[in-house]
């Protein structure tokens, strides 16, 4: 077996997707199974090499890990020729600027989602990526959770018949930070700082929505401020800027329409943090992170609407669980696999810059949908 190393400069490594999902999970992870087997022979060796800004930050996590290459110098870091790979999870505000040094630095290019603050920003990196003849991706982790895998296998198996709406809860409640701490970063509550739940969620839902059930062709959306005011990291209160709850209609291609609640003032009446009903002429589903639930029309209920009576049946338990049947990894790392397989050996990859500005799209029509009280088509993007 011969090794290949592939080094990948990580970018915001100390926050909690990039340490977690993107360098324990993912990279590391892929080191302590040996590297990644390309079924040639050979295996590719991620080496990675920590980048941020607080120089005791970075040491700690590569102390902690025992990972030999740090720094603090992003343009020392782009300009080494030996690093073939520029991830990025910073927050949102940021990854834009440093995703075009490392485009111009030749890299290949992997980040977190959304790609940039606005459209315009996001195409622009799609199309500085494609004229530099660059390999790049965008994190779309969600199409990976077991949950919506076993979905996408009731539509491929045609369990649906005719797909009519998709019905998606998301959130749970984020604690304002006074009381009780805040269970996210305050930057996700600033406007202007990248953050607000449109712009966190919609890229999620829109290749949701585009790979399991057809574009999206149009947009409603409300969103809103529930709690206007939260204290950050430091115990400081501050104005709650960015929408924190939205509320969206998606008509799709192929005639089905989803709705689908996004809010971090919620509270979880759920079986998990998402889920997403889907009914169809032949059978409905809902699926959540990792688990997915079926009743088929020959098992559904005639419920007859009589209020003077108690329910006579539990619902919940007239549906039936979608088993496993095959071991699913963890979905950040399962993506970085076929990315890095892209890279080696050039095989297909479609969540490229281009896919990741059509979640910022939808974001931005979602915004304007609701400053402006009106529902949106969403153009399809080109370069
Ligand atoms: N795919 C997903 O499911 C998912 C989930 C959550 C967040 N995200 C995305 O990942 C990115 C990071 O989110 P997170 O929740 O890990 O955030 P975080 O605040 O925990 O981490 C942010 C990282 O960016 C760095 N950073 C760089 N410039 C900064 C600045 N000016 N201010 C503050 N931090 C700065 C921090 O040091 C840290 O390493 C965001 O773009 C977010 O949209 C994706």
């Amino acid at each position: 077996m011969t090794r290949r190393t592939v080094r990948i400069a990580m970018n915001g490594v100390t926050g909690r997707m990039g340490y977690r999902q993107h360098l324990v999970r993912s990279i590391l992870s892929l080191r302590e199974q040996g590297g990644l087997d390309l079924g040639d022979g050979s295996t590719l060796w991620p080496e990675p090499i920590l980048l941020g800004r607080r120089e005791h930050a970075l040491r700690a996590v590569a102390e902690r890990h025992g990972i030999e290459h740090w720094s603090t110098d992003l343009d020392a870091v782009l300009a080494d020729p030996s690093v073939d790979i520029y991830f990025d999870s910073q927050v949102t505000a940021a990854r834009e600027d440093a995703l075009k040094a490392a485009i111009a630095a030749g890299k290949h290019i992997y980040c977190e989602k959304p790609t940039a603050t606005s459209l315009d920003g996001a195409l622009d990196l799609a199309r500085r990526a494609t004229a530099a003849g660059i390999k790049h991706g965008v994190v779309q982790d969600k199409l990976f959770l077991p949950g919506l895998l076993k979905l996408k296998r009731l539509i491929d198996g045609g369990f649906f018949g005719r797909i009519l709406s998709v019905r998606g809860e998301f959130g749970y409640w984020v604690f304002e930070g006074d009381w009780q701490s805040a269970q996210r970063p305050s930057w996700n509550y600033r406007a202007e700082d990248g953050g607000g739940i449109v712009a966190d969620m919609f890229p999620h839902w829109e290749y949701l929505l585009h790979e399991l059930f057809g574009r999206v062709r149009t947009v409603q959306a409300l969103a809103t401020t529930h709690i206007p005011q939260r204290w950050d990291e430091k115990g400081k209160p501050y104005d709650a800027t960015a929408d924190d709850a939205a509320y969206g209609v998606f008509e799709l291609d192929g005639g089905a329409v989803a709705q689908i609640n996004s809010s971090w003032a919620v509270r979880v009446n759920r079986d998990e943090l998402v889920e997403f009903q889907v009914d169809g002429t032949h059978g409905s589903a809902v699926a959540g992170l990792r688990e997915c639930r079926v009743q088929h029309r020959s098992a559904t209920p005639k419920p007859v609407w009589n209020p003077d009576l108690p329910a006579g049946e539990s619902f919940r338990e007239q549906w039936q669980p979608v088993p496993d049947n095959a071991d699913f990894g963890n979905g950040f790392k399962v993506q970085w696999e076929l990315f890095l397989r892209h890279v080696a050996l050039d095989e297909p990859w479609q969540w490229d810059l281009l896919a990741g500005a059509r979640g910022v799209q939808l974001a931005e029509l979602g915004l304007r949908s609701s400053a402006e009280g009106r529902r949106f088509e969403v153009p399809e993007l080109a370069l």
